[in-house]
């Protein structure tokens, strides 16, 4: 069984074949990950960089803990204290790695389309880590896994997006995984906060009142307000963003039913999500974070195109 593409750009590109089988791979690899010995020889041999031009804890050390554990060998590049700071392209910093003989590439970058960019330029598989305000691939392929195991199959089933959707690389890679495999999504968060592009072009429901969202859906994927990509004044203050449309015990004790409550993480505690809530048993976020190993050892045994388990 191979993918239809040779790269992760984004799930944009992927069919919902590749999106099963990514799932099902991952699930293989969960039950590698219960044993005693965790390591499998799968990518022995195999040169894997990670190129890392913005910051991050959960993706950097879950791909780093992936190729660990599938026996390749591992090169961590950070933007910071790197000859970037001297001038370097990006494609002659990424030339000169390959000339080390990289076999495979995982880059996180500030500026959409800039793996789609080394895709046409290197010959390595090309995984995204993040880019830009674009696509977050393996964050919505660790959702999916995470649902899945709450809930079963994704189709039909009701999520809810909730926050700084136009910031957020999550939301887009995640409506396009969960439309692909039949969920109903509904946008929710303040109007200045939700793309009116976004909701046209997946005809997407929309609402601005987060407990309408909730009443309504099964999952709620909450976002990071993404203070750091917003060069305008888009709401109030935090904390009224907070009494608005962030999540809280008192709310959620409100609805009908219980919502399973997600994150991609990091949290802004007491701005989009309370800590009671968070923590609570509720939320599946922890579960997200270790289902990102599963995950990110699927895509990388999935590219890299070796059959040996
Ligand atoms: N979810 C996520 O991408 O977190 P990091 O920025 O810490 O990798």
């Amino acid at each position: 069984m191979h993918l239809s593409s040779k790269h992760l750009l984004g799930i944009r590109e992927l069919l919902p074949g590749d999106i099963n089988l990514i799932l099902e791979t991952a699930r293989q690899f969960k039950d590698v990950l219960q044993r005693p010995i965790k390591k499998v020889p799968s990518l022995r041999d195999v040169t894997i960089v990670n190129l890392f031009y913005e910051n991050s804890t959960r993706t950097r050390i879950s791909f780093e803990l992936a190729e660990k554990r599938l026996s390749a060998d591992t090169i961590n590049f950070s933007a910071n204290g790197s000859s970037v700071s001297k001038g370097e392209t990006l494609l002659d910093t990424v030339n000169n790695i390959l000339s080390m003989k990289v076999d495979m590439v995982v880059m996180r970058h500030g500026a959409t389309g800039a793996p789609h960019f080394l895709a046409k330029h290197i010959p390595s598989a090309i995984i995204n880590a993040g880019d830009g305000i674009n696509e977050h691939p393996t964050q919505a392929l660790l959702d999916a896994l995470s649902i899945t195991e709450r809930l079963g199959d994704l189709k039909g089933k009701k999520v809810a997006i909730i926050g700084d959707i136009m910031h957020s690389r999550v939301a887009l890679s995640n409506i396009y995984l969960l439309t692909k495999m039949g969920a109903e999504v509904t946008l929710a968060g303040p109007p200045t906060l939700i793309p009116k592009y976004i909701r046209e072009s997946f005809n997407l429901n929309v609402t601005y009142n987060v407990k309408e969202a909730l009443e309504w859906c099964d999952v709620a994927n909450v976002l990071r307000i993404q203070l750091e990509r917003q060069n305008q004044v888009l709401f109030s203050s935090l904390r009224e963003y907070n009494q608005a449309y962030g999540i809280t015990k008192r709310l959620l004790q409100s609805l009908s039913k219980e919502v399973v409550i997600m994150h991609p993480g990091p949290i802004n505690r007491g701005v989009e999500l309370d800590s009671d809530v968070a923590d609570s048993g509720q939320s599946i976020i922890l579960d997200q974070v270790e289902n990102g190993v599963a995950v990110r050892m699927a895509v990388l045994y999935l590219l890299s195109g070796r059959k040996d388990g």
